[in-house]
C-alpha cells in the first residue's frame, strides 16, 4: 500500500512536470498485466459492477480489483478461486473503522441471530442464504468455524459486513451517511426506526432540508447523528434491542415484572429462579447491559447529543419518560405471560418438545411449538407479538419522539393483545374443563 501511494505521487509529480502522455506511459509501467486484466474483461460481463468502482475514492487512489481479490482467478475458467474479501481486508487499509466497529453492536448480528432456537429450525434460504432474516444478521464479523459452517452448506458470499452501509463498489461515505443506508434493516416488525424517525419532527425537517425549503444549516437530527457520533464505528444504546439490563430496578413491582420477562426469554429458569445457559450467551454477545454504570454511560452520551439541539434538562425528562413507559409496557407484558404460564401449570398447554422448560419461549419467535406446527398455540402467538412487536414499539416510538408508534402502534396493541389473552385463556380453560 505504501509503496503504491508513492508510486501515485512520483505520477502526479511526473504528471505536473511532464504533462499526460508522459503519465500514460508511467501509468502502463506501474501496472501489473493482471490488474488490467480484470478490468477489461469485467468490464464487459459485468459493467455495472466495474462503473461503481471507477466512481469510488478506491479508483481515485489506484485501489484496484486484485487489491482485494487477489491474483489467483485469471480467467472464465477459474472464478472459483476468487477471494472474496471479509472485514479484515478492509482493515488492513482501514484499522480504525475496524477497531471501532469490532467493539460495537454491529458485530454481534451473526452470532445473535444464531444463538436463536428459532434459527434452527427455519429454512436456510431465509438464514444463511440471506434471504430472511440472515439478509439483516449478515453484520458482524463472522469467526472461522461459522465461514466454514456457511461453506459447508454451500454459501459462498456474504463474507464482509463493511459493504452493507456503504455497498460495492462505491464504497462511498456520503452513502453511509445518508440515513436511508439503516433503512433496508431498522424497519419493519420489531425495530421499525426508519418509520418512526422518518415520520417524526427529526426526520420531517432533515427531508424538508434535503429538497432545500429549510436552510443547509437548519437543524435535523438523522440517526447517525445520534448514534454514529463523530463517524464513529462503534454503536450500542443503553437499553438495546430488548429493553432489560441489570441490575433490577428498585421499583418492587417492577423488578418482578422483569424476572417474569427473562424466565420467558429462558435467561433465568422458570423452575428455579437460576440463570440458565442462555445467560451466558446474551452476556457474551452484549445483548443487555449488565452494570448501572455501562447503562449510565450510554445514556449520558446520548443527552450530550441531543444537547447539540436542546437543553439538557428538556432531553433528559424526555428519555425518562421513555424509560417509564417502558415499566407500564412491563407491567402488561408480564401479567400475559402469567396468564399463558399458567396454562402451561394446569395442563390445559403442554410442553413442546423442544422447549427446554413448560413456560412461553421468546427464542422460539412467532415458531411457538418449537418449529412443530402441531405443538404450536396462538395464545403463545399473540403474547410473542405482544412482546416482540407492541411492547418495543412502545418505547422505541417514544426514543424516537414519534407519536403514533408509541401510542397506536405500541401501547394501544398492547391493551388490545392483553384482552385477547385474557379470553383465549378463559376459553381454553373452559373447554379444558368440558373434555
Ligand atoms: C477473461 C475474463 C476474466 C478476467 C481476466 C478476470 N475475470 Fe473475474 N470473472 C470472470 C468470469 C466469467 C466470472 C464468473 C462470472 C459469473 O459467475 O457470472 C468472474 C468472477 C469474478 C468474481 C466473482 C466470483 C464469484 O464467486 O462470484 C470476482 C470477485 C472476480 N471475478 C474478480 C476478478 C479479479 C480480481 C480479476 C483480476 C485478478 C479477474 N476477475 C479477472 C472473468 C474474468
Ligand atoms: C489497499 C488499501 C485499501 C483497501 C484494502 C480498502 N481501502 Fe477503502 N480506501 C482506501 C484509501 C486510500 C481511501 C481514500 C482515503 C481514505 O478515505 O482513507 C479509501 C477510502 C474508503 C472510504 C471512504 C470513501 C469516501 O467516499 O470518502 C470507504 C467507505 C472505504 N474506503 C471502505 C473500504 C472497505 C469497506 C474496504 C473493504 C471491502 C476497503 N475500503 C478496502 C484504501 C483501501
Ligand atoms: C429487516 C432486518 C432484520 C430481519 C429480517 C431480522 N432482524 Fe433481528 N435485528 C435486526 C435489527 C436492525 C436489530 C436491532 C434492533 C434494535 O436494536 O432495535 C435486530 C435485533 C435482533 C436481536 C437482538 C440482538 C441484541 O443484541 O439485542 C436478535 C436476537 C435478532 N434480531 C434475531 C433475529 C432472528 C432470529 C430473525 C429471524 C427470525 C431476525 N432477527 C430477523 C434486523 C433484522
Ligand atoms: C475495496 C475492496 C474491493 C475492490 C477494490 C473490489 N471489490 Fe469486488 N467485492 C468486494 C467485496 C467486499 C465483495 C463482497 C464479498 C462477499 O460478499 O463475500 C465483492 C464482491 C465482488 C463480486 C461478487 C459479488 C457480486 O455482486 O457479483 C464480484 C463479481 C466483484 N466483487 C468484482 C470486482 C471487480 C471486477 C473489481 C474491480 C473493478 C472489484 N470487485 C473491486 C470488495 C472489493
Ligand atoms: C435524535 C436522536 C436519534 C435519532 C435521529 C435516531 N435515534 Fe435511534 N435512538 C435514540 C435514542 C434516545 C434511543 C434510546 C436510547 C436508550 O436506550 O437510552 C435510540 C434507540 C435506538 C435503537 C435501539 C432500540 C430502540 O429503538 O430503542 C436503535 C436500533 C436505533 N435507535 C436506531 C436508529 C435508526 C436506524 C435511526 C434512523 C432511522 C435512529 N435510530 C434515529 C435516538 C435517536
Ligand atoms: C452502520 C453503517 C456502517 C457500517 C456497517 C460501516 N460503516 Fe464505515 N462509515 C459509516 C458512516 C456513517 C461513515 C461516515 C462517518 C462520518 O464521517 O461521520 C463511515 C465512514 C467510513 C470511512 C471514511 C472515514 C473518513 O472520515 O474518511 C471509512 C474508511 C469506513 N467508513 C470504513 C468502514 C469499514 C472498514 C467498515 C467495516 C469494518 C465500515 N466502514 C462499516 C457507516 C458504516
Ligand atoms: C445490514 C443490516 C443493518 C444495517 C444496514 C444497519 N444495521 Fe444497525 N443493526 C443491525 C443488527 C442486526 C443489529 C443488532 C446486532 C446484534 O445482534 O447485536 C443492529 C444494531 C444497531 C444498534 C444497536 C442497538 C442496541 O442494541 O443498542 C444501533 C444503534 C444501530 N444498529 C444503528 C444503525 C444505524 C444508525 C445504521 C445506519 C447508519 C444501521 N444501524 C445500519 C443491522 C443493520
Ligand atoms: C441536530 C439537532 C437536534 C438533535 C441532536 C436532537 N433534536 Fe430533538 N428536535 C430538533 C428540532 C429542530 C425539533 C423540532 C422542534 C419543534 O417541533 O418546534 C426537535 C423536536 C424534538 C421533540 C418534539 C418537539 C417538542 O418540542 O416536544 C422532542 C421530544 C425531541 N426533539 C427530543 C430529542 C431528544 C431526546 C434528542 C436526543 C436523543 C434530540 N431531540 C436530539 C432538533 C434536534
Amino acid at each position: 500500500m505504501r509503496l503504491r501511494k508513492s508510486a501515485s505521487i512520483l505520477i502526479i509529480t511526473t504528471f505536473v512536470i511532464g504533462g499526460a502522455l508522459f503519465l500514460n506511459e508511467a501509468l502502463s509501467e506501474e501496472t501489473p498485466e493482471s490488474k488490467t486484466s480484470c478490468v477489461q474483461c469485467h468490464e464487459k460481463i459485468m459493467p455495472g459492477q466495474v462503473a461503481d468502482w471507477r466512481s469510488s475514492r478506491h479508483f481515485e487512489e489506484d485501489i484496484t480489483c486484485s487489491d482485494c481479490h487477489g491474483e489467483n482467478h485469471k480467467n472464465e475458467e477459474d472464478a472459483n478461486l476468487v477471494t472474496l474479501p471479509d472485514e479484515r481486508v478492509c482493515a488492513e487499509c482501514h484499522e480504525e473503522q475496524f477497531e471501532q466497529f469490532v467493539k460495537g453492536k454491529h458485530n454481534f448480528g451473526w452470532s445473535s441471530l444464531n444463538a436463536m432456537a428459532v434459527t434452527h429450525v427455519e429454512p436456510d434460504e431465509l438464514m444463511e442464504g440471506g434471504g430472511g432474516c440472515g439478509g439483516c444478521h449478515n453484520m458482524g464479523i463472522k469467526t472461522d468455524v461459522q465461514k466454514k459452517e456457511l461453506r459447508e452448506k454451500g454459501q459462498r458470499y456474504r463474507n464482509n459486513s463493511c459493504d452493507e452501509c456503504h455497498t460495492r463498489h462505491s464504497f462511498s461515505k456520503k452513502e453511509a451517511l445518508d440515513p436511508r443506508a439503516c433503512q433496508q434493516c431498522h424497519m419493519g416488525y420489531d425495530h421499525p426506526q426508519w418509520e418512526m424517525w422518518s415520520s417524526s419532527k427529526h426526520g420531517s425537517r432533515w427531508f424538508t432540508r434535503k429538497d432545500g425549503y429549510l436552510p443547509e444549516s437548519s437543524a435535523a437530527p438523522k440517526c447517525q447523528d445520534c448514534h454514529m457520533p463523530e463517524g464513529n464505528h462503534e454503536n450500542r444504546t443503553a437499553w438495546g434491542f430488548m429493553g432489560v439490563r441489570l441490575p433490577l430496578p428498585e421499583d418492587p413491582q417492577w423488578a418482578a415484572d422483569r424476572v417474569t420477562i427473562l424466565k420467558a426469554l429462558g435467561v433465568l429458569s422458570p423452575e428455579t429462579g437460576k440463570p440458565t445457559k442462555r445467560y451466558e450467551t446474551i452476556k457474551a454477545l452484549d445483548f443487555v447491559r449488565l452494570t448501572q454504570e455501562s447503562w449510565e454511560k450510554e445514556r449520558e452520551k446520548m443527552i450530550k447529543t441531543c444537547n447539540k439541539c436542546h437543553s439538557i434538562d428538556f432531553a433528559r425528562k424526555q428519555l425518562e419518560m421513555g424509560d417509564s413507559m417502558m415499566k407500564n409496557a412491563d407491567r402488561l407484558t408480564a401479567d400475559a405471560i402469567n396468564m399463558v404460564a399458567g396454562l402451561y401449570a394446569d395442563g390445559i398447554l403442554t410442553k413442546p418438545d423442544n422447549y427446554l422448560f413448560a413456560y412461553p419461549d421468546f427464542f422460539y419467535f412467532m415458531r411457538t411449538g418449537g418449529g412443530n406446527l402441531e405443538q404450536a398455540s396462538h395464545i403463545e402467538q399473540v403474547l410473542f407479538q405482544m412482546y416482540m412487536k407492541h411492547r418495543m414499539r412502545t418505547y422505541q416510538g417514544f426514543f424516537h419522539v414519534n407519536p403514533d408508534y408509541a401510542y397506536w402502534y405500541g401501547w394501544a396493541m398492547m391493551t388490545k393483545d392483553h384482552a385477547e389473552i385474557r379470553e383465549n385463556a378463559e376459553t381454553m380453560r373452559a373447554t379444558y374443563k368440558l373434555n
